[in-house]
């Protein structure tokens, strides 16, 4: 019997995906070099591979991604060459809906050294459904967006965030507007209410979204895990992002609890193709290493995980910057820096 090895896609993707994904891949050589089991393939989907072919995700390569790897890397997809962003939006969405990708996660926490260290914050955001759905109609005069929720995927989403809960022993907080939008997020508190008593050891409460912005932005400490729907768990991720450092810092990673297909796990920064530094070496590569370094846990590589997580914040403790956080290394060498401190 063969061992498991776990077969990993790359998608760099476009604008500075590339540019941060070059100083993750060194990390999954390094993984290899300690005796982790895995293979690595480059997939070219994005901005340049859709304008020569008129490609997106095509869906032959998107079977394959799903029966035949265990994990994707992601840069980011987005090109100013491509206005309406149809390439970005098949590729994501055919990632994150097709491989039912429930779960994402956002944790927060301020590298040493900040204003906000010590802070541990995570958001679990819905990342398939909701306003995302991309169902609506335009007119003249009259817009459209519909916003989608349905109980399987609003309970695997809770049931995560609870779990993460009680593992911290850390308070959970829903975030919703249950208030006005009473069908969608009506549902969302009542699957939250069954959860509430499945796991009384947790305290966990609902919390209007609009106070809910207003009390973290004056005092995120007493916050632990916070659930949201995919909209208003892209807002609440953004503005945890600045908390931490900002865009180029902020990791996150997207599963699929119920594992419906091989490939069940997405590692991607929170940042999209940052077209105005892109191809200048000005993109900060953290958030995309400590994306990696959440693919590695997930995969049960915690030594790996915790190694890539502490070389970051040991290089942000000796100064080391990219433009960003007010320092002048580029994309490369801070990545390099990164490396260095690994064991
Ligand atoms: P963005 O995250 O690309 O950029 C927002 C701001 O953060 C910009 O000022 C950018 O320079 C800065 N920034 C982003 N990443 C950085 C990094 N690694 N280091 C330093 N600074 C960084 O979001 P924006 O501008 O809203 O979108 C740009 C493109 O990316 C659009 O086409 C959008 O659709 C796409 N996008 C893609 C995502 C994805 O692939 N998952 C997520 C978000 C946006
Ligand atoms: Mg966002």
């Amino acid at each position: 019997i063969l061992d498991h090895i776990t077969r990993i896609a790359l998608i760099p993707g476009d604008g500075a995906g590339p540019e941060v994904m070059a100083e993750a891949e060194p990390l999954l050589e390094w993984a290899r070099a300690r005796g982790r089991r895995l293979e690595a393939e480059r997939l070219p989907y994005g901005a340049d591979h859709f304008l020569a072919t008129g490609e997106t995700l095509p869906e032959a390569a998107y079977a394959d991604l799903r029966d035949r790897f265990d994990a994707i890397l992601f840069g980011a997809v987005g090109d100013p060459r491509v206005p309406d962003g149809r390439h970005a939006e098949e590729i994501l969405l055919r990632l994150r809906q097709g491989l039912e990708l429930t779960v994402n996660f956002r944790p927060c926490r301020p590298l040493p050294g900040t204003r906000m260290a010590g802070l541990h914050l995570e958001v679990f955001r819905e990342n398939t459904e909701g306003a995302y759905c991309l169902q609506g109609s335009s007119e003249p005069g009259r817009a459209v967006d519909l916003a989608v929720h349905t109980e399987g995927a609003v309970r695997r989403l809770l049931e995560a965030a609870f779990l993460r809960a009680r593992a911290r022993g850390c308070t959970l907080t829903l975030a919703h507007k249950a208030n006005v939008l009473k069908h969608g997020h009506g549902l969302w508190l009542r699957v939250f209410q069954d959860l509430r008593a499945a796991h009384p050891e947790v305290p966990a409460r609902g919390m209007h979204a609009d106070a809910l912005l207003c009390a973290l932005v004056q005092d995120p400490a007493p916050f632990g895990v916070i659930a949201a729907d995919n909209y208003l768990g892209d807002l609440i991720s953004d503005l945890t992002a600045a908390f931490a450092g900002g865009m180029g810092t902020a990791p996150s990673l997207s599963w699929a609890p119920h594992r419906p297909f091989r490939c069940a796990v997405l590692a991607e920064p929170v940042h999209g193709s940052a077209p105005d530094i892109a191809g200048q070496g000005l993109a900060n590569p953290v958030g995309m290493i400590l994306s990696t370094a959440l693919l590695f846990r997930h995969l049960g590589w915690e030594t790996e995980a915790r190694a890539v997580e502490e070389a970051v914040a040991a290089t942000l403790r000796d100064g080391a910057r990219t433009s960003d956080l007010g320092g002048n290394l580029s994309t490369g060498e801070m990545g390099t820096a990164i490396r260095e401190q690994l064991p």
